[in-house]
């Protein structure tokens, strides 16, 4: 684990506090460079060594008020606690959680082995459930503090080409949906982060992903989603209305369609 001391910036609010999940995903990596150059103060957790050094050393360059680190397999659920008391220790206390690792997963190989499939659902679904589980009664003993979870437009009805990870991130929106409802009387707020195609390392083998949404542009929307305290977001916003029209097709239309 590195740390740099904090440094003063000139702003009349204390600088706030970011925990990140999986911070070197494109996205988590977009949204970061915004909240750094806010001067937020920031716990990285990512596996990749390399790759984190490398995206805490961009941060301190872009204004971030203080940046530590660790290195996590997110999958390894029985380290969570340590791993997660030791993040808001080092932050002195937490403003934000914001959980960005995922896995696309190959949906081809998840019809034929289920152990393929299961580790979709693990890493999308059960990693995030140990993690928020922690998180979520951290922030009501303190009655404050926003978690903020990518969640994905694919988890709003099953298609056939992605089905396994849209399961994965369909029980997970329900779950951060429950979790709301549980904890918004006690302060706390969940964001659901629902993107559509973005051009991350996520989607850049897939056809025609030069035009999917740009990852600045859906960071912005993320962070000004988290700013106003929302609690679902599409993004880019024409996805709400695709969207409800995808959830309202009646099945026996819907299963004839090449999704
Ligand atoms: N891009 C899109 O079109 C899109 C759309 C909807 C939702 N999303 C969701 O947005 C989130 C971020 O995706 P992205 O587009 O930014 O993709 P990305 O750049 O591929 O990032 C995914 C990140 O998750 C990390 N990760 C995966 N498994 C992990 C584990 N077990 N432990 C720790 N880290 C792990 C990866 O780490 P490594 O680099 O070490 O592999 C990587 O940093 C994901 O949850 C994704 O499902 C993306």
């Amino acid at each position: 684990m590195s740390t740099t001391l904090p440094t003063s910036k000139a702003s009349n609010q204390p600088p706030r506090k970011i925990l990140v999940l999986g911070a070197t995903s494109g996205i988590a990596e977009a949204t970061c460079r915004i909240w750094a150059a806010q001067g937020a103060s920031l716990f990285l957790v990512a596996r990749n060594a390399e790759k984190l050094a490398a995206v805490a050393a961009d941060l301190r360059t872009r204004g971030a008020s203080y940046v530590d680190t660790a290195v996590a397999d997110l999958d390894d659920t029985d380290k969570h606690p340590e791993l997660l008391a030791h993040a808001v220790n080092s932050l002195t206390g937490m403003d934000i959680a914001y959980l960005a690792h995922g896995i696309l997963g190959d949906q081809a190989e998840a019809e034929q082995n289920f152990n393929t499939a299961a580790q979709i659902l693990y890493t999308n679904f059960m990693a995030p459930v140990s993690l928020l589980t922690w998180l979520a009664n951290f922030c009501v003993q303190r009655r404050s503090g926003v978690l903020a979870v990518l969640s994905s437009v694919a988890g709003d009805r099953g298609r056939k080409s992605n089905y396994v990870y849209g399961s994965s991130k369909a029980g997970l929106s329900a779950f951060l949906a429950g979790l709301r409802n549980r904890v918004d009387r006690e302060g706390v707020t969940v964001l659901t982060i629902k993107p559509g195609p973005t051009r991350t390392a996520m989607t850049a083998a897939m056809p025609k992903s030069e035009k999917f949404a740009d990852v600045d542009s859906v960071a912005e929307s993320i962070v000004s989603a988290i700013d106003k305290r929302r609690d679902v977001l599409y993004v880019p916003f024409q996805w709400q209305p695709i969207m409800f029209i995808i959830r309202n097709l009646p099945e026996r239309i819907f299963k004839k369609l090449n999704l």
